[in-house]
Order: structure tokens, then C-alpha cells, then sequence
């Protein structure tokens, strides 16, 4: 057996299995690659080295024969394909993120003003969401984790706009689906407008009453939704989201079957969100004491095969997250590896024994000639570190 680079491939050459790729496709057969197209399917899936097995080399001289079984003919697409490198994707997509800001912030003062939404609008910001998800989830995953203290009401909706095109899109729903739950989850909170600024904004712990009327907000969502002209699941998902498999969520402690997997579905984006976000009174979780939290809420509260389905997708280490390297180097994961979740790549920046910054560099946790993994997640307040900054100084082209 031989490893070789792809660019050294040639056709009659027969490959034993695929050594190192960039991206996810599985090459379920050996085979003999035929010809130059075989080839290019190959390099067209992310496949970097392959394995060949020599003695196997057909002489490119004969004709071909029936028993030649071709390579990677039609390589299917999975969840983890990227199409483009998330340095490529990062810009548009912090373009696209604040747009969708914007879009949020003329919504809610149309709606004071008794105005109806813009459906188009919102479909036009999921359908990009969608896109930059299906060539590179990382990068608005990446912006997802990283956030504005002050932000949370603009940009939580966006945020489980994001987890849940990237959660459907792991579970291979198809895109028209996608996107009218990529679109309610846009709107999923909209009904807070209809709330009180000196509740909604409250910074401290909201009386009895005062909660009473904030959890009205799903029913508001729910009739704003319906309204607007979105789809039954559109409205459902912004209306349900505080249901409980249990019957104990809110507005209508609906429980069990009545929870249909969409609504299962954003109860957990919600609550995953809403816990890993830094808000004025208090620091955020990191993902994994987040996925531990829901984890407790199974199965009475949350679906428990839907959260590990979620945990999968979104990895204990999502990109975004800051991290520290047993070398005691800190920096923000900045690629994921599926293969091997807790080898991604991680843009380091910090030294965190020294305490002081580092020139920025890409680690490959994967990479057999780097010495380091990863020791923990950890929040930037330990280290007085300001990731937006960091994020838009270091990481955008
Ligand atoms: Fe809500």
C-alpha cells in the first residue's frame, strides 16, 4: 500500500480508502479510478491523500473491462460538507447577520406603530442564513457564539435562526422545510414586542406577576406569525417554544404528542441560546454546562434524542468557542473537525500562563505533528479578553 497526494492520482490507479480529506464525503468502495473525471470527483470532494494499492494498477493500455468498479461516482453531499473555507465565508456572513439586525430592529417599530411585517423580508434573511449554512456552517455559527453583551434581544432570534437551519440541516429535512423553520425561528420572540419595555428590559429577577404577563409573548408570536401569512410550522414553532414535553412550559402547557419534532426542536435551540448567552446580569454558560443543563431536563421536559441529535451537530467545542490548550494557550475554535470533534482547528491568540497575547495562529488539533489538545472551554471575562474585537480584527478578511 501507498499513500499518495490526490494531484498524484492517476487513472487505473486502485484506491484502498481515503487518508486525509478537508471535507466530509464517505467513499464507501475501493475501486480503480478510470478516468480523469473520477478524479476530479474526488478533488471536487475535499479528498487530499488517498491510500492505492499498486500491485492493482491497471495498464491504462487496454481496454476497459466490465469488472472495473468506479470510485466515488456521484459523491452524496453530507450534513458536514463545507464548499468553501470559513476564512471565504466569515465576511458575507457577518454582512448578511447585521442586516438581519437591522431587519429586526425596523420590525419591531413597525409593529408599534401597527404596521404588519414584511414576510418577504424575513424569508429573503433565512433563505441567506440557509445558504451560507449549506456551503460552511462554521462561519455563522462562529458569529452566533460570539456576541454583543447588550445585544440579546436582536440577536437571540438570529441566533436560533442560525442553530436551527444548521440542526434541520443535519437531519436532512429538505430545504423548503428548512426554511419555514428557519423563518419562524427568525420570529420566535416577535410577540415580546407587545410586552412592556420595564418588564422586558428588567435587569433583576421578575415578580410573579410580572412573569405572568411576559410569558404572553409566545401567544403574541404565535398570532403575529399566523397573521403574516407563514405556514402552520412557522407559527407553531414561534408559538410553542416554551411547551414542555411535560406540560409544565408556557402559554398553553401543551405536553407529549402535541409537541410536534419542530416544536421538540426549538425548545431546545431556545433554551441551549438563551443559557450560553452573556446578558448584563450575568455570564454565559459555555456549550457543554449548557448541553448538561438540558440533559437534566430529559425526558420530561426536552426530547432526549433530539438534544444528542443537537449536541452532535453542534459539538461540545462549537466553533466560536474560546478555548484553552493543555499548552496553556487560549484562542476561538475556528473550524470544526467532524471526524474528530475534539481535534478542531483553533485560532490561538493568548497565552494564558504568561498571561499575555501571542502572534494569532491556526492549530490543527489534528494535525499528527502538533503537540497540544484541547483542555477545556473558557470564558473570555477569565482572562479579560474581548472576543468581538479579537473576531473582527483577527478573524475577518
Ligand atoms: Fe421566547
Amino acid at each position: 500500500m501507498k499513500t499518495i497526494n490526490i494531484k498524484d492520482l492517476q487513472p487505473g490507479m486502485f484506491v484502498v480508502g481515503v487518508i486525509r480529506q478537508a471535507g466530509h464525503v464517505r467513499v464507501k468502495n475501493q475501486g480503480w479510478v478510470r478516468n480523469e473525471k473520477g478524479i476530479n470527483n474526488l478533488i471536487n470532494s475535499g479528498v487530499l491523500e488517498v491510500e492505492i494499492d499498486p500491485d492493482k494498477t491497471l495498464d491504462q493500455s487496454q481496454p476497459e473491462t466490465e469488472t472495473v468498479k468506479e470510485i466515488a461516482e456521484a459523491p452524496k453531499q453530507d450534513p458536514w460538507h463545507k464548499s468553501v473555507p470559513v476564512e471565504a465565508e466569515l465576511g458575507h456572513a457577518v454582512q448578511m447577520y447585521e442586516q438581519a439586525k437591522q431587519l429586526q430592529e425596523k420590525t419591531f417599530l413597525d409593529i408599534k406603530e401597527g404596521r404588519k411585517i414584511d414576510v418577504a423580508d424575513f424569508k429573503e434573511t433565512a433563505s441567506g442564513f440557509i445558504d451560507s449554512v449549506f456551503r460552511n456552517q462554521d462561519a455563522l455559527a462562529c458569529i452566533a457564539r460570539i456576541r454583543e453583551k447588550d445585544g440579546y434581544l436582536l440577536e437571540h432570534s438570529l441566533n436560533v435562526s442560525i442553530l436551527m437551519s444548521i440542526f434541520a440541516k443535519h437531519l436532512g429535512f429538505e430545504r423548503t422545510l428548512i426554511e419555514e423553520l428557519s423563518t419562524g425561528a427568525l420570529l420566535h420572540d416577535i410577540g415580546k414586542i407587545k410586552i412592556p419595555d420595564e418588564i422586558l428590559q428588567k435587569p433583576d429577577k421578575l415578580s410573579e406577576n410580572e412573569f405572568a404577563i411576559m410569558r404572553e409573548h409566545a401567544k403574541f408570536s404565535h398570532d403575529i406569525v399566523k397573521d403574516s401569512g407563514l405556514g402552520d410550522i412557522a407559527s407553531e414553532i414561534a408559538g410553542f417554544h416554551h411547551e414542555r414535553l411535560d406540560g409544565t412550559g408556557y402559554p398553553y402547557a401543551k405536553k407529549g404528542e402535541e409537541l410536534s419534532q419542530y416544536v421538540r426542536m426549538i425548545s431546545i435551540v431556545d433554551v441551549y441560546d438563551a443559557l450560553t448567552a452573556d446578558r448584563v446580569y450575568k455570564v454565559g454558560m459555555t456549550p457543554i454546562q449548557a448541553f448538561k443543563k438540558l440533559k437534566d431536563g430529559c425526558p420530561h421536559e426536552f426530547d432526549e434524542h433530539l438534544l444528542n441529535q443537537f449536541i452532535h451537530c453542534i459539538g461540545m467545542y462549537p466553533v466560536g468557542t474560546l478555548v484553552k490548550l493543555k499548552s496553556h494557550r487560549v484562542g476561538i475554535v475556528a473550524a470544526s473537525n467532524p471526524d474528530s470533534p475534539l481535534q478542531p482547528v483553533v485560532k490561538v491568540f493568548y497565552n494564558a500562563k504568561n498571561m499575555f497575547h501571542v502572534e494569532v495562529r491556526d492549530i490543527d488539533l489534528s494535525d499528527k505533528r502538533v503537540d497540544d489538545e484541547l483542555e477545556a472551554a473558557v470564558k473570555p471575562e477569565e482572562f479579560g479578553l474581548d472576543l468581538i474585537k479579537f473576531f473582527r480584527h483577527s478573524m475577518l478578511p
